[in-house]
C-alpha cells in the first residue's frame, strides 16, 4: 500500500480537494484490525461502503491470509479516480469487480451486510450542498425516528445507513472523527444506537499513536454488532503509532492485553455516553460542581472584518481615530504566550506590529463623528465590508457587539493547549478566545476563583467537555465550558 502520509498533499488546492470529497486514507495496521473485528463473527463477504483506493479489502485479504477464511469483497464509491487508485495499488480486477460505482447514502444497496468495515468521508456539513444536506436530514429522521441537529456532517449518515444495514448479528467497524461523539448531534444519534445495538468496543488514539499523522483529526475506531444492547464495552486507548498490537487484539476476540501498546477499559456503557466516548472514562460524580455555578461565558467579540475593524497603534495613528474609538484588544490566541495577559504584553504586541486596537464607535451616528472617523468609514463601504455576512445585520454597519472587560479569558483553540487567561490589562477578546464573567466581581473571590481555573486538575478536566483533535489540541464551546467540572479539594482549599 503506497503510504498515506506520501499521498497526502500538505495544503493548497489538492489538499482542499481531499477535504470535499473526504479522502483520507486508512493505514494498513488500523484498516486490519478494523477488518478483523468485522470478520470475526465469521462473515464471508465484507462491505465497504466507501473503497476509495481499497484500504479495507487489502486489509480483508491480509486477514484471510491469517486465518485461512474465504472473504469476499463488495462495496461503494462515488469516485472513479478513487477506484483506479485501488487497482494501481495492486488489488485485481476481481476484487473490485462487486464495487458499485453510486452513493451509499442516498442510493444505498438494497440488501444487507454481515461485515461492514469503512472509513466514511468526512465531509463537515457546511460543505454539503444545500439540497443534499435536506435529503440526509429526511433520512437520518427516517432511519431514526429523531431529527439529527443539522451540524452532522455525511460520516454521521453513513454511520446510520451502515447500521440500519447491517444483518442480524453483523459487524461494523467504523474510523470516524471524534466529533461523532462529541458533537452537538451525539447524545440523539448515541441514544438512538445504544438502544438498538451492541457497542463492542471503542478505540482511541494518543495523539502521538494517530492513524492520520500530520492531519488535525481525532480519530476513534467504533466497533458495534447488530444484536441486544449491553451496559458493557471495552475503551481502548491506543498508545504506540502503527502497533501490531492493535490487529492481534482484534484478531484474538479482544483476550490479547496488549502490553504497553493498548491501554483496555471495562465501561458501562451508560457512562461512557454520558462522559463522551471519546473520552476517558471519569471517576467525577455527576452532581459535583462544575464552572456554571460559579461563572457565565459568553465567546468573544465577533467584528465580521478584522481587517477593517481591528487595527494596529500605526494604523490607527495614520488614519487619525482618536483614542476614545478604540479599545484595547486581542484577537489570536497566538498572541499571548502565557496564563496572563498584562499591560506590558501589550506594549510587545503593539512593538511587534500586532493589532491590539478595536475600532468602537458604539452605533453613534456617522455625522457626529470626527472627519477622520467619516473618511475610514468610506473607505469601508467602497470597500464592501457594510455587505458582509455578519456586518449586515448591525445597524448602523459598524455597530460592534459590546462585551464588559472579563476578568478572565479562555483560549479555546491554540497551538498551546486550551487554558484559561488572567486578563490584568483591561483588554476585550476577540472570537479566538472565550470571556468568563464571575457571578461575583469582589477582587477576593476573583483571586480564589484564579487559584481553581490555573490548577492542572481543572485543565485536566477540560478534556471531557471540549472537543478534541489529532494534535491533542481542545476546543470548547461556551455552554460545554460552564459544564466543566471543578475539583472539589482545590475548591474546599482556596475556600470556594
Ligand atoms: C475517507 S475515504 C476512505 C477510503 C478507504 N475506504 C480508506 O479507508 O482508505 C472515503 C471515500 O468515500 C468516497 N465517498 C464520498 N462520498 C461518498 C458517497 N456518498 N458514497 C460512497 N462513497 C463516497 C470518497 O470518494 C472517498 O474515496
Amino acid at each position: 500500500m503506497t503510504h498515506y502520509k506520501e499521498k497526502l498533499p500538505a495544503a493548497g488546492p489538492e489538499r482542499e480537494a481531499l477535504r470535499q470529497k473526504g479522502q483520507f486514507w486508512t493505514p494498513a495496521w488500523v484498516a486490519e484490525a478494523m477488518a478483523a473485528y468485522a470478520l470475526g463473527g465469521g462473515a464471508g463477504e465484507l462491505f465497504d461502503p466507501a473503497v476509495g483506493e481499497g484500504a479495507f479489502f487489502r486489509a480483508a485479504r491480509a486477514i484471510e491470509a491469517e486465518t485461512g477464511r474465504q472473504v469476499t469483497l463488495s462495496g461503494r464509491e462515488v469516485d472513479p479516480e478513487a477506484l483506479a487508485g485501488a487497482s494501481r495499488n495492486g488489488l485485481p480486477e476481481s476484487d473490485l469487480s462487486r464495487v458499485e460505482l453510486a452513493d451509499f447514502v442516498l442510493q444505498p444497496p438494497d440488501r444487507k451486510f454481515q461485515a461492514i468495515a469503512a472509513n466514511p468521508p468526512y465531509i463537515r456539513h457546511h460543505r454539503l450542498p444545500a439540497e443534499v444536506k435536506a435529503r440526509l436530514k429526511a433520512l437520518g429522521a427516517n432511519l431514526t425516528g429523531r431529527m439529527l441537529d443539522g451540524r452532522a456532517g455525511l460520516h454521521l449518515y453513513f454511520l446510520v445507513r451502515a447500521l440500519a444495514l447491517l444483518e442480524e448479528g453483523g459487524r461494523l467497524a467504523f474510523i470516524v472523527p471524534a466529533d461523532t461523539c462529541e458533537g452537538v448531534f451525539a447524545p440523539s444519534l448515541w441514544d438512538w444506537i445504544a438502544r438498538r445495538f451492541h457497542l463492542d468496543a471503542v478505540v482511541t488514539f494518543t495523539p502521538e499513536a494517530s492513524p492520520f499523522p500530520g492531519v488535525d483529526i481525532n480519530a476513534v475506531i467504533l466497533m458495534i454488532r447488530n444484536s441486544r444492547p449491553e451496559n458493557r464495552f471495552l475503551w481502548v486507548r491506543c498508545l504506540r503509532p502503527q502497533t501490531p498490537a492493535l490487529k492481534a487484539w482484534a484478531l484474538s476476540g479482544f483476550q490479547d492485553a496488549g502490553e504497553g501498546h493498548l491501554d483496555i477499559h471495562k465501561r458501562s456503557t451508560d457512562e461512557a455516553l454520558s462522559t463522551g466516548l471519546s473520552r476517558p472514562p471519569t471517576q467525577t460524580c455527576p452532581d459535583g460542581p462544575v464552572l456554571g455555578d460559579y461563572v457565565r461565558i459568553l465567546r468573544g467579540i465577533a467584528t465580521g472584518a478584522n481587517e477593517f475593524f481591528f487595527l494596529t497603534v500605526r494604523q490607527a495613528e495614520e488614519r487619525g481615530i482618536p483614542g476614545e474609538y478604540l479599545a484595547r484588544a486581542i484577537g489570536r490566541t497566538r498572541d499571548l504566550s502565557g496564563d496572563e495577559v498584562t499591560a506590558g504584553d501589550l506594549h510587545a504586541l503593539d512593538a511587534a506590529g500586532r493589532p491590539t486596537r478595536l475600532l468602537n464607535l458604539k452605533g453613534i451616528p456617522a455625522d457626529r463623528l470626527p472627519a477622520p472617523v467619516q473618511t475610514y468609514l468610506r473607505l469601508g463601504e467602497a470597500e464592501g465590508i457594510p455587505q458582509r455576512a455578519l456586518i449586515s445585520t448591525r445597524k448602523p454597519w459598524y455597530k460592534m457587539e459590546t462585551r464588559p472587560v472579563p476578568p478572565f479569558l479562555f483560549a479555546y483553540l491554540g497551538c498551546r493547549s486550551a487554558r484559561f487567561v488572567r486578563n490584568r490589562a483591561g483588554v476585550l477578546p476577540l472570537t479566538g478566545f472565550l470571556c468568563v464573567y464571575p457571578l461575583c466581581q469582589d477582587e477576593d473571590y476573583l483571586e480564589r476563583l484564579w487559584q481553581v481555573l490555573c490548577h492542572p486538575q481543572t485543565a485536566a478536566n477540560l478534556a471531557r467537555v471540549g472537543k478534541s483533535y489529532g494534535s491533542g489540541a481542545i476546543k470548547v464551546e461556551p455552554r460545554a465550558l460552564e459544564r466543566l467540572p471543578l475539583p472539589e479539594p482545590i475548591l474546599k482549599e482556596v475556600g470556594l
